[in-house]
C-alpha cells in the first residue's frame, strides 16, 4: 500500500541520514525524557552541550531526584524556561519514590507526571519503549500538514488533535522510535519552514501539498 511504501522510504532515508546525537546512543527512558524536555523550546545545537553536562552531573533518576535544586538550576542556566527543569525534577522525584526509579511504560501514568504533556509523553513512550504513540510538535505538524494537505491553523490548540488522530495508521508495523524520529529529522533537515527541500525529499512522491504546489503555503498559521 501507499502507507507501507511511505514508511519504507522514510525509514530507509532516516537509517542513512540521521544525525549522531547523544540522546540517540541508547533507549534509556530517563535520557530520552531529559532530551525531550530540553528540546521543547531549544534548538538541537544548543541542547547538545547542556545535555552532556546534565547527564554527567545527574546520570540517573536517583541522582536527579536527590540533587539540590540549586545545583539542578545551575546546570540549566542559559537554557531558559526554568519551570521546565523544576517540573522535571518534581516528576523525577515522583518516579523515584512511587515507581522505584523506573519511568512508567504507560502513557497514562507517564502523562500524569508534572510537566509531561502530550508531546513529551508521546516522544518518550515511543522512543524509549517502542509504544506506538504519536509525538506531535510544531515540526511534526509542518511535515504532516504538507504530506496530507491539512489546512487547519497550527496556532490553534485543538489542531494538534487532528494530527494525533491521523498518526496511528502511520505507526502501524514500524518501530515507533524510528518512525517518530525520522519525521522529526525530515522536519529539521528537509521539510523546513521556509523553502522545503522537496527535490531531496525521500517521500516527495507521497506529498499532497507538493502535488498541489502548496508546499510553501503550508502549514497555515494565522497571526493572532
Ligand atoms: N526535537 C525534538 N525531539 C527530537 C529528537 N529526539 N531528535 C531530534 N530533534 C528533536
Amino acid at each position: 500500500t501507499d502507507i507501507e511504501n511511505f514508511q519504507e522510504q522514510l525509514l530507509e532515508w532516516y537509517s542513512h541520514n540521521q544525525r549522531i546525537l547523544p540522546w540517540r546512543e541508547n533507549q534509556d527512558p530517563y535520557r530520552i525524557w531529559v532530551s525531550e524536555v530540553m528540546l521543547q523550546q531549544t534548538k538541537v545545537d544548543t541542547v547538545i552541550p547542556y545535555f552532556n553536562n546534565f547527564m554527567e552531573k545527574f546520570p540517573s533518576i536517583k541522582d536527579l531526584a536527590e540533587a539540590e535544586e540549586e545545583k539542578v538550576l545551575k546546570a540549566w542556566e542559559g537554557l531558559g524556561y526554568y519551570s521546565r527543569v523544576r517540573n522535571l525534577q518534581h516528576a523525577v522525584k515522583e518516579v523515584h519514590e512511587k515507581y522505584e526509579g523506573r519511568v512508567p511504560a504507560d502513557p497514562k501514568l507517564f502523562s500524569s507526571l508534572k510537566g509531561v504533556g502530550p508531546y513529551t509523553s508521546g516522544a518518550v513512550m515511543s522512543i524509549a519503549y517502542e509504544l506506538p504513540e504519536p509525538a506531535v510538535d510544531g515540526n511534526v505538524m509542518r511535515v504532516f500538514s504538507r504530506l496530507l494537505c491539512i489546512e487547519e491553523d497550527i496556532g490553534k490548540a485543538k489542531t494538534r488533535k487532528t494530527f494525533e488522530a491521523a498518526l496511528p495508521t502511520f505507526l502501524e508495523n514500524v518501530p515507533p522510535s524510528q518512525f517518530n524520529q525520522a519525521v522529526m529529522e525530515l522536519g529539521a533537515m528537509v521539510c523546513t519552514p521556509r523553502s522545503p527541500g522537496c527535490l531531496l525529499c525521500p517521500v516527495q512522491e507521497f506529498c499532497e501539498a507538493r502535488m498541489q504546489g502548496k508546499e510553501q503555503m503550508l502549514p497555515i498559521k494565522e497571526k493572532k
